[in-house]
């Protein structure tokens, strides 16, 4: 056991033998999270749910694993209907379900938000993404994904494709595919390339990265097909936002023939077929489940 994070923030904060130790007890946690076996290892654990953004899986998910293992949860699914709406700071919320909880899982739309929460309160903080920044644990839950389907995630070649500028999914997966070996293709409308210092650091760890802005090429060698939703709610002027959505389409006439998988964090608006869904290319619902065992596998390290 070499797991030593007290929070969950940054992907960079873990090293490839904390990740893997994580993804190792997922596989264990399979069984609880299909009902299959039942376990009640956080019996009388609450965690605190406080999402400032709009969330589905995330939250739902983390719900799902802490009632799996037999803890309880409190919280909010969107800050309108706590006391911010009165004028309360967000340090003083935290601290106050700090008090009330074992763990905070937060989202928010402003960069460190997570980091800052962590150093306000003693409790263990899980970020669930903070603006553009990083979502970690949607990154152990790509890794795991990758692990379950292909086997693997060692000798892959990942191509992460859409929004990869304000895409903080991508952003976390980047840096922990870098502690593997593989190669990346990131695509993308140039308005919307990754971050200069993202690829900056991924080159001081020597991952070769091809950037381009065409899909075709890149589906004859990509085992996997990372696609993302074009941050809508990022972009600073909705213009910009309207001539760039739309940019790309995966349908399954253009997967023809490649062997790749498609995997996706989800809510996707119109950059994936629905006609790729049942598909043996269509992987997005069954990463979407593996939400569960993943958060399961995170609570139980924090919390135990
Ligand atoms: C992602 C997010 O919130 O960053 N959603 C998720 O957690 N699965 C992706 C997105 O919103 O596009």
């Amino acid at each position: 056991m070499v797991f030593t994070q007290k929070d969950i923030i940054s992907i960079r904060d873990f090293s490839k033998k904390d990740i893997e130790e994580i993804l190792k007890l997922a596989e264990k946690m399979e069984p609880i999270a299909r009902s299959m076996e039942t376990c009640r290892v956080l019996e009388g654990k609450l965690l605190g749910n406080l999402f400032y953004e709009p969330s589905t899986r995330t939250r739902l998910s983390f719900e799902a694993a802490m009632q799996r293992l037999g803890g309880g949860v409190i919280g909010f699914a969107e800050a309108g209907v706590s006391s911010v709406t009165k004028g309360e700071n967000l340090t003083d919320t935290v601290r106050i379900v700090a008090e009330y909880t074992d763990a905070l899982v937060i989202r928010h739309k402003m960069e460190g938000t997570a980091r800052f929460v962590a150093d306000e309160v003693d409790v263990p903080v899980i970020n669930a993404g903070d603006g553009a920044g990083q979502h970690p644990t949607q990154t152990l839950l790509d890794l795991y994904t990758m692990q379950r389907i292909l086997g693997k995630i060692d000798g892959l070649h990942v191509a992460l494709v859409g929004d990869l500028k304000y895409g903080r999914t991508v952003h976390s997966l980047a840096y922990a595919l870098a502690m593997f070996e593989v190669k990346m293709s990131f695509i993308s409308p140039v308005e919307l390339r990754m971050p200069r210092e993202v690829l900056h650091d991924l080159s001081n760890s020597g991952i070769y990265v091809n950037e381009t802005e065409d899909i075709h090429e890149v589906l004859n060698y990509a085992d996997v097909l990372y696609v993302t939703r074009i941050q809508k709610e990022r972009f600073p002027d909705p213009a910009e936002y309207a001539k760039i959505k739309g940019a790309y389409l995966i349908n399954s006439q253009l997967l023809q023939g490649s062997e790749t998988i498609v995997m996706h964090p989800l809510p996707r608006v119109d950059e994936i077929s629905h006609d790729v869904d049942n598909t043996p290319y269509g992987k997005y619902f069954q990463q979407a489940f593996y939400g569960v065992p993943v958060r399961m596998a995170i609570l139980k390290k924090l919390l135990k």
